[in-house]
């Protein structure tokens, strides 16, 4: 293939452009900063479809501390306490310049910030944004703050494929351009990986269609460390449609009331003392049993009654779409994959092992959300571990010496981005069987099954860099789970069923070698 290479310079290169990315980016105020997205900047990505909002401990009965114990527990004993309290001590400062910035949240009638209540919290610490569009509104603030940026460039539609290093440490990135033969390469001594989750590699999901595992993939390629990838976090209800990705009902619903029905019984009653609020693995495995036993589940959220759509819009449209109305019809639900807990480990600056190269957001493993995340933390640890990258960066970089990418540093093999027609049945086999056989319940027999599966799609040779990246990362999370025996969090083995305490403060180190696919 005939490649038409487009050169730029730059301080700091960004992959994402969610809450983590441009946190980051924002921060780097006297640096040339080049943010490449996958696709239209301001639109892709989890950020602007998080319907949860953000946790913060701001409340007159709050503290920093009490949201680091709630997150602590959470982790199920593999949160690491200096990263959690990074995160609630240096929450609501993120949060004030997230509002200086131009983002509004929802107010009481006395114009204070209102606080919700979630599952697991002990105090009402949920800042929202026009009910349910919290994640929306972020993405709207900070897209218009890096507009308004003059050394922030952003190159959209363009979708990384690899790292480029020379001496063991990062030089750039080359990316390129959907559905051309454009090649992009950056030479830059900083690469921030801020690129989202992994929710797509499974059947059912709340993901949007970015969310492959892309940063787990480029990371295991340039021999990064990752951390804690065998704790997926399933969302127990998502609405039970033909629709992909499933839309989400957010967990406020169950917050204001909503309870888990199955042969018109709630079963949350007899698992768990919270019911319907114990934490969202129990509740999403209570579902699950259900769903084994050929029982359809359904969320009764008619508690919420007639101000349904002003305090739920998106829910209630997704809900008319499907022909519902949830003022008045029972909502049928399923589990799906919402939330990568683990990724490509990093310390408190948001620092990867590998040197130039720094990771926040989702595709990270600060260490925070230990084998469980807590509703709500994500959107605020991606503003505040970006906001740590930035300054990190600024303070690391040796800024005299230039960047140069020289003929060799790395050749362009990429045929194609997405996943064309030819592929898709491969990437449609990846997806079930990492449900099937990786999902909320696991063994070692599926597992085993699972890697001979994904074997065979790679033996394929795939021709997209989605698919590609889907294996990898499918295969770094089954060798991950298969390695952690026993249960905990987001990870339940029915071979392994209990906690074993022996593994309880000893997160999962990958540092495979592939083979990458
Ligand atoms: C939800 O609103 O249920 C999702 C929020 C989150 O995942 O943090």
């Amino acid at each position: 293939m005939e490649y038409e290479i487009k050169r730029f310079q730059a301080d700091a290169a960004i992959i994402g452009g969610g809450v983590a990315g441009l946190s980051a980016a924002l921060g780097l105020k006297n640096k040339r900063v080049i943010v490449l997205t996958k696709s239209e900047f301001g639109r892709g990505g989890s950020t602007p479809i998080a319907q949860g909002g953000i946790a913060c401990a701001m409340g007159k009965d709050d503290t920093p501390e009490l949201h680091a114990v709630d997150t602590m527990i959470a982790g199920d004993g593999l949160s690491i306490k200096g990263c959690v309290d990074v995160l609630t001590r240096e929450g609501p400062a993120r949060i004030r310049e997230l509002i200086e910035v131009g983002a509004q949240f929802d107010r009481t009638p006395d114009g204070e910030l209102s606080f919700g209540r979630e599952a697991a919290h002990s105090r009402r610490r949920i800042l929202h944004a026009h009910g349910d569009s919290t994640g929306a509104e972020v993405q709207r603030a900070l897209t218009e703050a890096v507009r308004r940026a003059e050394n922030i460039q952003v190159i959209e539609n363009c979708y990384v494929v690899d790292i480029i290093r020379r001496d063991g440490r990062v030089i750039g990135v080359y990316g390129i351009i959907n559905g051309t033969s454009t090649i992009i390469e950056v030479a830059s001594p900083a690469v921030v990986l801020a690129c989202g989750g992994i929710g797509r590699i499974y059947q059912y999901t709340t993901n949007p269609v970015e969310s492959v595992g892309d940063a787990l993939a480029i990371a295991a390629r340039a021999g990064a460390v990752l951390s804690d990838v065998e704790f997926v976090q399933f969302h127990p209800t998502a609405l039970n449609t033909t629709v992909d990705p499933l839309p989400l009902l957010t967990e406020a619903l169950r917050g204001e009331g909503a309870v888990l029905l199955a042969d018109n019984k709630r079963f949350m009653v007899d698992l768990h003392k919270d019911a319907e609020l114990a934490p969202r693995d129990v509740v999403a495995r209570g579902i699950w049993a259900q769903q084994q036993k050929g029982l359809p589940v359904f969320l009764d959220a008619r508690c919420v009654g007639e101000k349904f759509p002003e305090k739920f819009p998106t829910v209630y449209s997704f809900c008319q779409q499907a022909g519902l109305d949830p003022v008045k019809d029972l909502l049928p639900v399923s589990p799906a994959a919402h939330y990568h807990m683990g990724g490509v480990r990093v310390d408190e600056s948001g620092r990867t092992t590998c040197l130039g190269l720094w990771a926040c957001g989702e595709c990270c493993a600060t260490g925070v959300h230990g084998a469980n995340r807590l509703a709500s933390n994500s959107l605020l640890e991606g503003l505040v571990f970006g906001a740590r990258v930035s300054q990190d960066i600024v303070e690391q970089i040796d800024w005299t010496k230039p960047t140069v990418i020289r003929d060799g540093d790395y050749s362009p093999v990429m045929q194609r981005t997405f996943a064309g027609p030819d592929e898709e049945a491969d990437a449609s086999l990846l997806r079930k069987t990492m449900w099937d056989d990786v999902g909320l319940v696991r063994c070692e027999a599926s597992m085993t099954h699972a890697l001979s599966v994904l074997d065979e799609l790679s033996a394929k040779k795939p021709k997209s860099l989605m698919l590609r990246n889907m294996i990898d990362a499918a295969r770094i999370i089954t060798t991950a789970a298969l390695d952690r025996k026993e249960s905990r969090g987001g990870h339940y083995r029915s071979d392994y069923p209990e906690h074993d305490a022996q593994t309880s403060h000893h997160p999962f180190v990958f540092t495979g070698n592939g083979p990458w696919c």
